[in-house]
């Protein structure tokens, strides 16, 4: 499986041969899948790239990027995928290796927004908007991953003191519903059961 971004990157994928897509919008928490990460993420909404991939390649496709809600998960199935894949909505659950920081600030009303920023590791990412994002994404590098390396042990430091200012709290546009409980009871009430 490959994940993609655009309907020419599932061109590109189909023809190398993958057997499913990963579709993935720009409301992703994380890095992007982007293969041309010096370029703005386009602002495509999820069911208008699942229909533009569809109407390119004929592989079945698992949709993903801002999905947080049993109602996002039909507006992803009605679109024409197959599966749906989440991130985000599973980082406050019990299984969840999320650092304690990072859970807290997701459910912090303070938190309100995330932002696409190449500010941590030098490749987009979306993550909460922060002291680090305000104060070095304009001014970072497409540096992948070099960038990453140089700014691991600082984050390390800011995690291990709590400093939610300076760590990368990746996360996509639907953080506000991640929830704490099991990753089960997370699965049921996307599968609309609860
Ligand atoms: C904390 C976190 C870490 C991630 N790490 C990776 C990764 O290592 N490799 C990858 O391909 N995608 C990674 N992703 C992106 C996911 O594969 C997926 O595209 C994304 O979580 C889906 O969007 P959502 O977060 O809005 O559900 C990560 C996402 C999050 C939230």
């Amino acid at each position: 499986m490959q994940s993609v971004t655009s309907a020419d990157e599932a061109r590109q994928a189909a023809a190398s041969g993958v057997d499913a897509l990963i579709v993935q919008a720009p409301a992703a928490g994380g890095h992007s899948a982007t293969l041309t990460p010096a370029r703005p993420l386009a602002p495509v909404r999820l069911p208008d790239l699942i229909a533009s991939v569809r109407g390119a390649v004929t592989l079945p496709v698992i949709a993903t990027g801002g999905i947080a809600t049993a109602a996002d998960v039909t507006v992803a199935l009605r679109a024409g995928a197959q599966a749906a894949m989440v991130g985000t909505v599973l980082l406050r659950t019990h299984e969840s290796g999320a650092s304690a920081p990072h859970k807290a600030v997701l459910a912090d009303p303070a938190s309100a927004t995330t932002t696409v920023t190449g500010a941590f590791t030098g490749r987009p990412a979306r993550a909460l908007r922060n002291h680090f994002t305000d104060r070095f994404d304009p001014v970072a590098p497409a540096g992948y991953p070099a960038l990453h390396h140089l700014t691991g042990p600082l984050r390390k430091a800011a995690t291990a003191a709590g400093d939610t200012r300076l760590i990368h709290l990746w996360a996509g546009t639907g953080h506000r519903e991640a929830r704490v409980e099991s990753a089960a009871e997370t699965f049921e009430r996307l599968a609309g059961r609860v």
